[in-house]
């Protein structure tokens, strides 16, 4: 057998549970300690996984208690903290949550200093630990469709950056040669909603246009109307060829309208990440962080919808040329022009 690699989990959520379980189901791995800053968690913890050793912070856990891989998997904001510590600690391998930072500049920070060490990450998204997804990368990159014109996701209960960004993680994976250009998004946030320790949307409509013309369109928020019945989320790829419908988490999909279900891969979620990090700890797979890339990207795509929502602009990528355009504008469309105060004639272009 592979070396057994000792691996620990900061955070005991429902993101932490899925590195722990996964951590302990892999014989590739020995869990040997978590932490979590609130007590009854980390009682729990204790109770679920006996042998490991429960610490109050990360700090302590990692000078007592140092591993060779660390799961960090407590919220956006705490992600770069985390992951920078347990990078000095001497990790060979790293899992960091998405969204890999809660901006962008801080998901960018985080990946740029795991390559610095020459280490694996793993950031697990899930689609791309079925089957389904899987095989739909492969059938559009094979053509099977003809050149994508685009793709339309429909997802209810849930936002752009919970859930939003494992289905823009997805469309950079399946078209990683085609840049974001432009991001433009209209939100609505009547609600105050939030979920998962972020202020969501109640209803948003996000429009991605890349570099080949490719349109993205995701909708979301806390009641969209799906529609195809008892399905919360749906995408379709629409091809100049063909198109094909999936829904999701589900297994199963529909190309030009001929149903296909694959064979469930045997090893699926984390553990097929954190296994596909050991492959690379090993040796046996090449360094490769093609993922944890497409997530940073999928990020930026994120951070560009909200401020479009917030300031009404079409936001152009990269981000880091964003600038917040002037708060004052009176020019509200729909509304009769006065013909003073300037403007421009757009019957003078295009
Ligand atoms: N990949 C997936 O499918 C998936 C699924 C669920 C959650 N997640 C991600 O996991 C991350 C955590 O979300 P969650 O749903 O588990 O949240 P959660 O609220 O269920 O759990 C977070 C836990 O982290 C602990 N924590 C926070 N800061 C900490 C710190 N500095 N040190 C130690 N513990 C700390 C909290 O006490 C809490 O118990 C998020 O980035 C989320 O997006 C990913």
């Amino acid at each position: 057998m592979s070396k057994q690699w000792t691996a620990a989990v900061v955070g005991g959520g429902m993101g932490g549970k899925l590195s722990l379980n996964a951590l302990a189901a892999s014989e590739r791995f020995a869990l040997t300690a978590a932490c979590d800053l609130r007590a009854e968690v980390r009682e729990a913890l204790s109770a679920s996984y006996p042998g490991i050793t429960v610490f109050a912070s990360h700090e302590e856990m990692l000078a007592q208690c140092p591993t060779e891989v660390v799961c960090v998997s407590t919220y956006p904001s705490s992600h770069e903290e985390v992951a920078l510590a347990a990078l000095e600690s001497g990790v060979s391998g790293i899992l960091v949550e998405k969204p890999l930072g809660h901006t962008f500049e801080s998901g960018r920070r985080i990946l740029a200093a795991i390559a610095a060490k020459q280490i694996p990450v793993a950031v697990p998204h899930g689609l791309l630990a079925k089957a389904t997804p899987l095989e739909i990368i492969r059938r559009v990159q094979d053509n099977e469709i003809g050149r994508l014109v685009l793709i339309e996701i429909q997802c209810n209960g849930w936002d752009i950056l919970n859930a939003g960004i494992h289905w823009l993680h997805f469309c950079r994976m399946l078209t990683p040669g085609d840049a974001p250009r432009s991001v433009h998004a209209a939100i609505d946030a009547s609600t105050r909603t939030y979920r998962d320790g972020l202020q969501v949307e109640t209803a948003a409509i996000t429009s991605i246009v890349h570099a080949s013309g490719l349109r993205v369109v995701l909708h979301t928020g806390d009641e969209i109307p799906v529609n195809v019945p008892s399905k919360s989320f749906v995408f379709r790829l629409i091809g100049e060829r063909g198109v094909i419908e999936f829904w999701g988490w589900e297994n199963g999909y529909l190309l030009k309208g001929e149903k296909a279900t694959p064979q469930e891969l045997a090893i699926t979620g984390h553990r097929r990440h954190l296994e596909n990090l050991a492959d690379q700890m090993d040796g046996i797979a090449p360094l490769d962080d093609t993922i944890a890339r497409a997530s940073l990207s999928a990020l930026e795509i994120c951070e560009a919808a909200y401020l479009s929502g917030e300031y009404r602009v079409q936001v152009t990528l990269p981000l880091a040329g964003f600038l917040p355009p002037d708060p004052f504008t009176d020019w509200q469309p729909g509304q009769p022009y006065s013909g003073t105060n300037g403007g421009r004639d757009g019957r003078a272009f295009g």
